[in-house]
């Protein structure tokens, strides 16, 4: 699967890419380290154009608390940390620790390491287990598609009221409208965009950033 908004050709991509705020040697060196390390799964990382939107979507919210399900190797979770102030805090969730083992020494090498806590598990079990009011400003959901729906409702209540959850892949790759596919992963992402769309705790859009990214603000 490709790293860029699907619908660009590969030079308006690469156009737009050098037109935003510039992929530094840390997230470049991570990126080509899981490509070597993981070659069939390179394509989970976000892009470049999502990970600078994400640094500079929790700095426009002004978020301090952030969660997200589904680390991999760390490239999402730095773009959200680098977002974050000086005391502001990244709970990551995963469930594997050969993956994460990579975020770890990526988060020391951009200096974000202090702000973020890795929880190992079931990210469903990660998220019950917190205390079940309001703590987080920030959400960014890209872990198992099944399960999204769980996650959804884990968290929303936990987003502080003007703070916002970004849900990633929910065009699924074009497949979403393609009813001939009834693979688990692209239903999944079809019952959470229903879901999202009539939660009224929330106002919305679907982005075309990446592979679908959903952004959403608690009201
Ligand atoms: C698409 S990757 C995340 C990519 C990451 N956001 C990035 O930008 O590099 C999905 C991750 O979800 C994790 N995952 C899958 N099922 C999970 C579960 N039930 N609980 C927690 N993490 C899970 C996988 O181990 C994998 O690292």
């Amino acid at each position: 699967m490709t790293r860029r908004s699907e619908h660009l050709s590969p030079e308006l991509h690469a156009y737009m890419v050098a037109h935003s705020a510039p992929v530094d040697g840390v997230l470049r060196d991570l990126v080509a380290e899981t490509e070597r390390r993981f070659p069939d799964v390179t394509g989970l990382q976000i892009g470049p154009e999502q990970g600078a939107f994400m640094t500079l979507f929790a700095r426009l919210i002004g978020a301090r608390d952030a969660v997200e399900v589904g680390t991999f190797t760390g490239y999402s979770s730095i773009c959200v940390a680098r977002g974050l102030p000086e005391d502001g805090t990244l709970l990551a969730c995963d469930i594997s620790e050969e993956w994460t083992s990579v975020a770890r020494r990526y988060w020391e090498r951009a200096g974000v390491a202090g702000k973020v806590t890795l929880r190992l598990g079931p990210a469903i079990d990660t998220l019950r287990a917190l205390p079940p009011g309001p703590q987080f400003d920030l959400a960014f959901i890209d872990a198992d598609k099944e399960g999204y729906v769980g996650y959804w409702e884990e968290l929303v209540p936990r987003i502080r009221p003007g703070g916002a959850l970004l849900v990633d892949n929910t065009l699924s790759h074009g497949r979403v409208v393609d009813p001939s596919v009834t693979l688990p992963a692209v239903e999944g992402i079809r019952a959470f965009n229903a879901h999202a769309r009539d939660d009224e705790r929330v106002e919305q859009v679907l982005l075309p950033i990446g592979d679908g990214l959903t952004v959403a603000r608690r009201r």
